[in-house]
């Protein structure tokens, strides 16, 4: 009796997760975001925004392959620099204050209609993460362009870190206070995740997203941005190749797909938005022209043992790499 109940149990789960693993952000301006039904009418099933990405082309993991799925061109979010954005990350649009556009309603709690979990009815495996201590950390990138198509990889910034992601559905992402304007009003954002190897298969996750910083007084241009690298201690893959933090604007992490990633760890090693990928939560603030490139902030807390640092020629441990300035134009 008791080993039927587990196997009902466990067949109720498998059918739950098929419909709400996984979690994105969800806004109006988002590319795929009216993409959210379970199948298409002859039954293949929809690549939703929340779905996984992972060993794709680059025609199918650039902005979640949506490029075809534009947002209303109106539909831009405006972010305002100094202050916090809050988005909705949920594992499905019914679980959002969006409910009204998926197909299958109001999936919200009608307990609790602002209920802060992702996932409503569901454990924290179905957002891949075993608590809150092993959580894998989210990042908001931005490119000066106001055509998606226009927009390369190297040309993304990440400009805002929240390492407390994916494990509340209002997720607040500050905006830094120097934001400069974007041309004709609109920029092209995008929202990362990766999550820690402990929880699920490996992926990553990335949606676009109009944006725009409305009244924004900045001044200089971002810099070209860097591809990051790790730099401290990741807690639970000790595995150590460490060299300093890259310092300043930073690209986004580009895993374990079939063609152009930009970071190339091991199947169960992912590079994270976290501290010891040289990204601290809250705005980047160093990511503007003529920044000074200095000390690495992403080294972590404590001090580390000298042999987990990388020993550069001269002996020294730890000290930041140099590099060579970029073009100043972006
Ligand atoms: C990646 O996709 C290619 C092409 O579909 C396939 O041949 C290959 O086995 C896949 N690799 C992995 C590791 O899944
Ligand atoms: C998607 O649906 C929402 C809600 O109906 C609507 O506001 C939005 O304009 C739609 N987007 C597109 C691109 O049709
Ligand atoms: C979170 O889960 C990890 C991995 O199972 C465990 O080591 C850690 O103690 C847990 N932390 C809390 C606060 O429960
Ligand atoms: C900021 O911009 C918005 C939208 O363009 C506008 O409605 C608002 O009045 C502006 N606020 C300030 C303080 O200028
Ligand atoms: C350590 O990381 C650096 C930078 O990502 C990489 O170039 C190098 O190949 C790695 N070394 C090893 C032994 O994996």
């Amino acid at each position: 009796m008791v080993s039927l109940r587990i196997s009902f149990a466990v067949v109720a789960f498998a059918l739950t997760s098929q419909v709400s693993a996984h979690a994105c952000i969800w806004h109006p301006s988002m590319w795929g975001f009216n993409l959210s039904a379970q199948a298409w009418p002859n039954g293949k099933p929809i690549d939703r925004p929340q779905d996984p990405i992972y060993n794709r082309t680059f025609d199918g993991w650039w902005f979640h392959g949506h490029l075809g799925y534009p947002p209303h061109p109106d539909d831009i979010l405006q972010l305002t620099p100094g202050e916090p954005t809050v988005f909705e990350l949920a594992c499905d649009k019914g679980n959002t204050n969006y409910w009204q556009s998926n197909p299958g309603g109001d999936s919200r709690d009608p307990q609790n209609l602002d209920l802060n979990w992702p996932c409503v009815n569901n454990p924290p495996a179905q957002f891949h993460t075993v608590n809150e201590s092993t959580l894998g950390g989210c990042a908001l990138s931005i490119a000066y362009k106001s055509d998606i198509n226009e927009v390369q990889p190297e040309d993304l910034t990440i400009f805002s870190v929240q390492e407390i992601c994916v494990w509340t559905r209002f997720t607040p992402f500050e905006i830094p206070a120097e934001m400069p304007p974007c041309p004709n009003g609109k920029c092209i954002c995008a929202w990362h995740w990766i999550h820690q190897a402990i929880s699920g298969s490996e992926q990553m996750y990335m949606v676009g997203f109009q944006c725009n910083p409305q009244n924004a007084t900045g001044t200089r241009p971002l810099a070209r941005p860097r591809v990051p690298n790790r730099c401290g201690h990741d807690p639970l893959n000790p595995e150590l190749n460490l060299t300093a933090c890259v310092p300043g604007a930073k690209q986004p992490l580009f895993w374990l797909q079939a063609e152009r990633n930009n970071m190339f760890n091991e199947y169960h090693d992912p590079p994270l938005y976290q501290p010891w990928y040289g990204f601290e939560t809250g705005a980047q603030t160093d990511i503007f022209e003529s920044d000074p490139i200095s000390t690495p902030t992403g080294a972590p807390t404590g001090t580390p043992s000298p042999s987990q640092y990388h020993h550069t020629s001269d002996g020294s441990c730890g000290a930041p790499h140099t590099y060579a300035p970029y073009p100043s134009s972006i």
